[in-house]
């Protein structure tokens, strides 16, 4: 990467930043920055890349919201106990994980919390901007990685949305590393509008739906006709446990039925199952069954089963995503980056839905970003989408 060590240092404000994928984040980029493990999984550090003007891993400093209070080098040896972070891991890159953990201010609304809505906002604006002021940051990426909410209804704004509202009250970019609304309520169409800040999500792809959006393709360009396509996924940890609830798993589902009907051109028969397993901990299996018409309407049937550590597999992409958006806001960019739609389930924008596709405009993108590298804030108006 060309930006170097002294360069100015980025925040990446993680709401649910006591999580799995935030504690996977902060030890990851500990563990890349001394060199402890090479950067498997990071599409940033590979040859396209290079000389996009992204901040270097080194100079990102994390906070962020979160309501629980286990410290972050506790939550990291849980997760090492489990087998997701190397063993050894939390200790050698403890420092970082508490200089992290001292800046994760409370987050909210809380159980009998009485503060109204506004109130929220500026809480957590002040605590994003007090961090942006105290550590001298040229900019920070307001990330969620929170537990998915069920969709929202009504016109009262769900926690994610309170946390986008503050990102954009903050002068910070926003990435919606989940299903949960985010800046897609209604409310804040105007107000995400008028920021002038780059924005990405939602729903990371990291298991099945990467999967899906590189076999519907094939299926589609081998003039297959898809009849059913059906999935079930077992996961624990917290986000099992979250998505165990029905509105929760709704949420989530609908991304990854959009990427069939994008790709596909229809809607096959087929559902989604999600059930929590709490003892797979972070390991999701996750199984797809396709039927499928050939030749003269030969009858055939494909079976995936990927079986991943879904913290493992979402920081690289937290990582990535946090330094694409950060170079975006530094280039000026606005509005949602729809090249980014490699990286989710359900995409802003209008945008490929083929992952081969999607990795073009990606690296197009990185092609744009590398355009003025060097300079400072490069305005570029009018890359509203
Ligand atoms: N492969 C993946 O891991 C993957 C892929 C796509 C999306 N995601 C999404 O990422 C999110 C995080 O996953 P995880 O495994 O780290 O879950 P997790 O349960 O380990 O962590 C979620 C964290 O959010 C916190 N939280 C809940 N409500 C909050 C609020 N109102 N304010 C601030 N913090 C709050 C929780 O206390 C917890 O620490 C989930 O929504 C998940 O669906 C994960």
């Amino acid at each position: 990467m060309s930006a170097s060590v002294s360069a100015p240092r980025v925040g990446v404000w993680l709401i649910g930043a006591r999580g799995s994928v935030a504690t996977t984040v902060v030890a990851g980029c500990a563990a890349l920055t001394a060199g402890l493990n090479p950067p498997t999984g990071l599409v940033t550090e590979t040859p396209a890349f290079a000389d996009s003007g992204l901040p270097a891993l080194a100079s990102l400093v994390f906070g962020g919201h979160d309501t629980v209070d286990c410290p972050l080098p506790k939550r990291a040896e849980a997760l090492a106990a489990g087998g997701v972070l190397p063993p050894g891991l939390p200790k050698a890159v403890e420092a970082e994980l508490t200089a992290a953990d001292r800046e994760i201010r409370p987050g909210g609304p809380g159980p009998g919390d009485t503060r109204g809505e506004e109130e929220l906002i500026a809480t957590f604006a002040a605590d994003i901007d007090d961090f942006v002021r105290r550590h001298g940051l040229a900019r920070a990426v307001v990330v969620n990685v929170a537990s998915t909410e069920p969709a929202a209804t009504g016109t009262a704004l769900p926690p994610s949305s309170l946390y986008a509202a503050a990102a954009l009250r903050a002068g910070c970019p926003y990435v919606n590393f989940t299903p949960s609304t985010g800046l897609h309520h209604p409310a804040l169409a105007a107000p995400a509008a008028m920021s002038g800040l780059p924005y990405a999500g939602r729903d990371g792809k990291t298991g099945q739906t990467l999967l899906r959006s590189v076999l519907g393709p094939m299926f589609a360009q081998r003039a297959l006709a898809v009849r059913a396509w059906s999935g079930t996924n077992l996961l624990g940890g917290g986000d099992g446990a979250a998505l165990a609830d029905p509105d929760a798993a709704a949420a989530k589902n609908a991304g990854k039925e959009r990427v069939l009907a994008d790709t596909l051109g229809t809607v096959p028969e087929g559902e989604v199952h999600i059930d929590d397993v709490p003892v797979l901990g972070d390991w999701k299996t996750a199984w797809d069954h396709i039927a499928f018409d050939g030749f003269l309407g030969a009858r055939m049937i494909l079976q995936t089963t990927w079986q991943g550590c879904d913290s493992a597999l979402a920081a690289p992409l937290i990582l990535d995503l946090a330094r694409l958006t950060a170079r975006a806001h530094e280039r000026g960019l606005t509005g949602p980056l729809y090249e980014l739609g490699f990286y989710f389930k359900d995409p802003v924008g209008e945008g490929p839905a083929a992952l081969g596709e999607q990795y073009a405009a990606l690296a197009g993108f990185a092609e744009r970003l590398r355009e003025s590298s060097g300079g400072g804030t490069d305005e570029e108006p009018g890359e509203e989408r």
